[in-house]
């Protein structure tokens, strides 16, 4: 039987070869199908250990997800907390702004209610005051302004006195002045009596000490006497008040200082023009600075001057203010010989062409001859005062 198996074998051997291959061919497409088509295998059976196993993992994971949807809700109610806190802020701001507002809308409602009622009072008012005014001055409206203008003046300016009699232009009587320190009294001016006649060139001399400068304060308004009377023009300025002296001071004097008092921050013709700005009739500042030579450094300030160029700017801003009279004290004090001459010459030839009133100090003897009239000083009291027929030009004068 085995040998016939054998044999049939070998005969049909490559047959069964390809017939076997198409089966296996046909097969594996059968398993293929049948293995799309077929369920999942059933699970396969686990222990025991490993169903609790399973069963521990399985709540672990519970656990930690019932734990995380916990925090979830925690931090969920957090934040709508704190919203419903910030909402209920903002909400409470709105409304404070809300109420703020309305407060203010009110403040200025009563505001701007009591303006205009205050308005509508003032109004009536000065109707009232126009209405009364009117009917009183009915048929005198000029005589309305010029009562007017009138009391605006007396507000701007002392009234003007009434003329005093003397025969010259300046007059001192009798005038002194003491200082008193501690127990001592010092007699700077021990009864002074002298005159200036109108547009003199008066020089002042007198040792150091001898009352030169208080003099020239009391002329000029600048320091009260003690006792006496001087008189300028007329008037009584020794018995001037505060305001009459600031306007005489003003209007009426023009002072040249040893040391200049330039402002330094103003240039040359900027002091010049401070000084025309409180002046009554002022003379034109560009004519002032070319007659004191000045016209090319009129951009300069006090520190780009040299020390006579510096009085120049002094004299012209002193000339500027077209005073009735020009005080110098020292005013070449400062100054080397030849500039100090020049400036003499400036004052001198100022004084012949404008016909002012010019009293000029000096330690300097020789300069008396240049003066109409001089007057010298000694221990506050007057040692002389002698006229010169004849005063030389400053320019014959020498020293
Ligand atoms: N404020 C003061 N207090 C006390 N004594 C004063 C005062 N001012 C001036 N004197 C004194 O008055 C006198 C006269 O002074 P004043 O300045 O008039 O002299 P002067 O002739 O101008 O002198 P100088 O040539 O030195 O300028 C001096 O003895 C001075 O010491
Ligand atoms: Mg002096």
């Amino acid at each position: 039987m085995d040998t016939n198996k054998t044999t049939e074998s070998t005969v049909n051997e490559d047959a069964v070869r390809s017939a076997l291959q198409t089966a296996l061919k046909e097969a594996m497409s059968d398993s293929r199908e049948a293995e799309k088509a077929a369920p999942a295998p059933a699970p396969a059976p686990i222990s025991l250990e490993e169903a609790r196993a399973a069963l521990e993992a399985a709540k672990e994971r519970e656990a930690a997800a019932a734990k995380a949807a916990e925090e979830k809700e925690i931090a969920d109610a957090k934040a709508a907390k704190e919203k419903a806190i910030a909402d209920a802020k903002a909400a409470k701001e709105a409304k404070a702004a809300e109420a703020k507002a309305a407060k203010d809308a009110k403040a200025s409602e009563a505001k701007a209610a009591k303006d205009a009622k205050a308005a509508e009072a003032k109004a009536a008012k000065e109707a009232k005051a126009n209405k009364k005014a009117a009917k009183k001055n009915e048929n005198k409206p000029e005589k309305q302004a010029e009562k007017k203008s009138a009391k605006k003046k007396a507000d701007d300016e002392p009234k003007k006195r009434e003329k005093v009699a003397s025969d010259a232009f300046i007059e001192f009587k009798d005038v002194r002045k003491t200082y008193i320190m501690g127990e001592t009294e010092i007699h700077a001016l021990d009864g002074i009596d002298f005159k200036i006649q109108k547009g003199e060139i008066v020089i002042v001399v007198g040792a150091s000490g001898a009352g030169k400068s208080t003099i020239l304060n009391i002329l000029g308004g600048m320091d009260n006497l003690t006792s006496g009377t001087v008189i300028v023009d007329g008037e009584e300025v020794s018995d001037y008040d505060d305001k009459e002296l600031i306007f005489y001071r003003r209007y009426d004097v023009g002072f040249v200082f040893q040391f200049y008092n330039l402002v330094q921050n103003l240039t040359a013709r900027e002091n010049v023009e401070l000084a025309t700005q409180v002046s009554k009739n002022p003379l034109d500042v560009q004519d002032t600075m070319i007659a004191v030579g000045l016209e090319s450094r009129e951009n300069n300030f006090p520190s780009q001057l040299s020390g006579g160029e510096q009085q120049r700017v002094a004299i012209a801003r002193a000339l500027a203010k077209n005073p009735k009279l020009l005080l110098c004290d020292e005013p070449t004090g400062a100054l080397d010989y030849n500039t100090g001459k020049s400036i003499l010459q400036l004052l001198q030839d100022t004084a012949r062409k404008s016909g002012m009133t010019v009293i000029i100090i000096t330690h300097n003897y020789a300069l008396t001859s240049i003066g109409d009239r001089v007057i010298k000083v000694k221990n506050g009291r007057i040692e002389s005062v002698e006229t010169n027929a004849n005063p030389m030009d400053i320019r014959d004068v020498e020293w």
